[in-house]
């Protein structure tokens, strides 16, 4: 069996692909990496392995080169005829930007580069499952405050958040019309964040944003909001065990589910332990938000609210000393308050009935293996491209 695999250079296709390359039944995964030149897709390779401890069989794993925003993709990937022999596609890659600014390149990539893909796939003699992995917030922002079920999405008439979840949502639409169901095989997670081994985490995708209001302590969400949130390492091992077993369904919410739920209250209980310099988490109404970017503008008028949170506006001051540097961190911050505030739980009971691993721990449990090392996370830089 021969899988073809893109984003195994990510955070969630880098968990896929170790996991992956220790199925004996597997005999080779092709990757599709961005690169110049062969020795870097290698190395690139390489660096996965190593950022896993683990051992890169060269044998088995085959870098391919390509770029989801070529438009001669599909054209190179049907020149490549040892690709001919793939039975499983896994489309992992994404741009998984909520910044505005890169809007157009995050539909090229998720929309188009997906067509291109799949236009090489569904020509393929042996495919027998292409993987495409989705995300539960495709059910769009107007979904508040309650469990949201597969069957919801994808719904065109969803308003999103950002552009990304549209892009998401396209993506699923475009794969039911090139390929037939039994040949598809849909995984949406929910919120991927940390890791619930106590590793140093190989990416601070999600996490870049409770670093960031870790440092803000006065924080402009509800904290009772639940929140669906799931560590990489479950996300990889549901998402394999999925696609390994007899399935009864074929689109999944891999989520934590109402019984693994978590909010923001409980989570930075657990922050706090760890940080207990600093001010206690205070939480503020969101649209206190227009308030603190008045605050780091020097805008912020004597009789507004947010003056009477003296005692934070202090601490800001010595922390943030540079208020353009507040300013960025809002600019990034912005889409995850609003994402917590929807208060959205993804029904995964699918999966429990179809995978054995059960649920996730809650992710007020495992982040404590995560937010020591927040101190290598370099907010501002975060913010530029969380
Ligand atoms: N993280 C989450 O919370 C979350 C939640 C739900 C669903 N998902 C989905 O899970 C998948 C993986 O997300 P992730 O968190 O692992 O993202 P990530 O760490 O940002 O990884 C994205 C991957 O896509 C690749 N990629 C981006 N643009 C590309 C292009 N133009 N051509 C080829 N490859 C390209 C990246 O390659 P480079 O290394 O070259 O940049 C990287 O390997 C995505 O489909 C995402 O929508 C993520």
């Amino acid at each position: 069996m021969n899988i073809f695999i893109t984003g195994a250079t990510g955070f969630l296709g880098g968990e896929l692909l170790v996991a992956l390359s220790k199925r004996k039944e597997i005999d080779k995964i092709y990757c599709l990496v961005r690169s110049i030149s062969e020795a870097e897709a290698n190395a690139r390779i390489e660096h996965i392995f190593e950022l896993h401890e683990d051992y890169l069989d060269k044998n088995k794993i085959i870098p391919v080169i390509g770029n989801l925003s070529d438009e001669q993709l599909t054209d190179s990937l049907m020149k490549n005829t040892v690709l001919n022999d793939v039975n499983i596609i896994i489309h992992s890659a994404a741009n998984t930007s909520f910044s505005k600014i890169y809007d157009d390149l995050v539909e090229r990539v998720n929309i188009d580069g997906l067509n291109q893909v799949l236009s090489w796939a569904k020509q393929l003699k042996n495919l027998e499952t292409f993987l495409y992995i989705g995300t539960a917030t495709i059910c769009g922002k107007d979904i508040k405050n309650r469990i949201v079920y597969e069957d919801e999405s994808p719904n065109l008439n969803a308003n999103h958040l950002v552009k990304y979840t549209y892009t998401k949502m396209m993506g699923e639409i475009n794969i039911h019309k090139q390929l037939p169901k039994e040949k598809i095989l849909i995984a949406r997670p929910s919120i991927i964040m940390g890791d619930s081994r106590p590793w140093l985490p190989r990416s601070t995708v999600i996490l870049w944003a409770l670093a960031t209001v870790n440092m803000m302590r006065l924080v402009p969400v509800n904290p009772l909001s639940q929140l669906d949130i799931i560590p990489v390492d479950y996300a990889s091992a549901a998402i394999i065990e999925l696609l390994f077993t007899k399935r009864n369904h074929y689109i999944y919410h891999v989520s934590s589910g109402i019984e693994s739920a978590s909010n923001s209250s409980k989570i930075t209980n657990v922050v706090h332990e760890c940080y207990k310099d600093k001010p206690l988490f205070k939480f503020v109404d969101k649209s206190m938000i227009s308030q603190m970017k008045n605050w780091a503008r020097n805008r912020l008028k004597p009789y507004q609210e947010l003056n009477y949170y003296s005692d934070y506006l202090d601490y800001w001051n010595k922390t943030f000393v540079d208020s353009g540097k507040l300013r960025m961190l809002f600019a990034g911050l912005e889409p995850y308050l609003d994402f917590t505030e929807l208060g959205q739980v993804f029904d995964n009971s699918r999966l429990m009935s179809d995978i054995k691993i059960g649920a996730p721990q809650p992710v007020h449990e495992y982040i404590k293996n995560s937010i020591k090392y927040f101190g290598n996370i370099d907010v501002f830089e975060g913010a530029i491209d969380p």
